[in-house]
């Protein structure tokens, strides 16, 4: 049995109004600067695998209580290498929209889906609102998954798909950085391309994903260039179906959870010249599915 089935469906720590029908809630009554009991934490693990995205408004937290906030949810760790990081934080990358780099990230993914164990989830708080603009698009791809024929769920479950950041545009960007090319040697030693089931199953809710994104997922095993990218294609689709959707307008104070395993994102890239910036920790863990 799943944990979450083991779970109370009614929430005693805090209240929780969905965001849209099939993804997303907004969590009221809690200050995350302050510590949380172990109730209120296993309920809001609760939350976020339910909704796969949960939200909290108006929040004053220090990089150290976000840091101490995130740990409710998973390991905190420094395994990104491609947003700048706090100096006093290592932790906790700066998203920030600058001349060089006026968006980040307006291409849908899960968040480093190339690693055999992705992460499980991102904290994202919000620091520097444009006044209109920047907002973030979380898909659901359990809905997604739910959405096809029973015969095509079983024939996608039988496939497996591999997994690179050179697809990504990380390539050109280690050469721009480095033009010896050592970085990108290095990396791609580091960070060979992985593989995952198509489908997978949620960890907590025991419910099955669909497991590719247009961004790290670069071919299915076993087909033909051709008949892999005319299904990937397809698959890709399904998170940009507004019905599996939840956009979140950003406010200062903003802070979203995101569980990793079970959507995708989509930076909204409209709003430079305004100034964007978000705080954002990557939750680990030992293993993800
Ligand atoms: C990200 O993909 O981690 C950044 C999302 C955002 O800037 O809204």
């Amino acid at each position: 049995m799943s944990q979450l089935n083991d779970l109370p469906s009614t929430y005693t720590r805090f209240k929780v109004e969905p965001y849209t029908p099939n993804i997303g809630a907004l969590v009221h009554g809690l200050d995350l600067s302050q510590p949380l009991d172990v109730a209120t934490q296993g309920e809001l693990r609760h939350a976020l695998a339910r909704h796969e995205v949960i939200f909290f408004r108006d929040q004053q937290l220090s990089p150290e209580q976000h840091v101490a906030f995130t740990r409710t949810f998973g390991g905190v760790a420094e395994v990104k290498a491609f947003f700048p990081r706090l100096e006093s934080h290592p932790e906790i990358e700066v998203v920030e929209s600058t001349a060089e780099r006026q968006k980040a990230a307006n291409n849908w993914h899960a968040d480093i889906t190339w690693r055999e164990q992705p992460p499980l989830g991102t904290s994202l708080y919000a620091q520097v609102i444009p006044a209109t603009g920047g907002d973030t698009v979380w898909a659901s791809l359990t809905k997604a998954y739910e959405s096809l024929p029973p015969a095509f769920q079983a024939y996608l479950e039988t496939l497996t798909a591999v997994h690179t950041w050179e697809i990504s545009g990380w390539t050109e960007y280690l050469l721009r950085k480095d033009t010896s090319g050592e970085e990108l040697k290095a990396a791609r030693a580091k960070y060979p391309p992985v593989e995952h089931p198509v489908v997978r199953v949620h960890p907590v809710t025991g419910k099955k994903i669909l497991y590719v994104n247009s961004t790290f997922t670069s071919h299915i095993k076993g087909l033909t260039r051709s008949q892999s990218d005319a299904l990937l294609t397809q698959l890709f689709e399904l998170a940009r179906v507004p019905e599996f959707q939840a956009r979140l307008r950003w406010q200062a104070g903003t802070l979203a959870v995101w569980d990793n395993h079970s959507t995708q994102h989509y930076a909204v890239g409209d709003f430079f010249p305004q100034h964007r910036k978000l705080h954002r920790i990557t939750i680990t863990a030992d293993k993800t599915f």
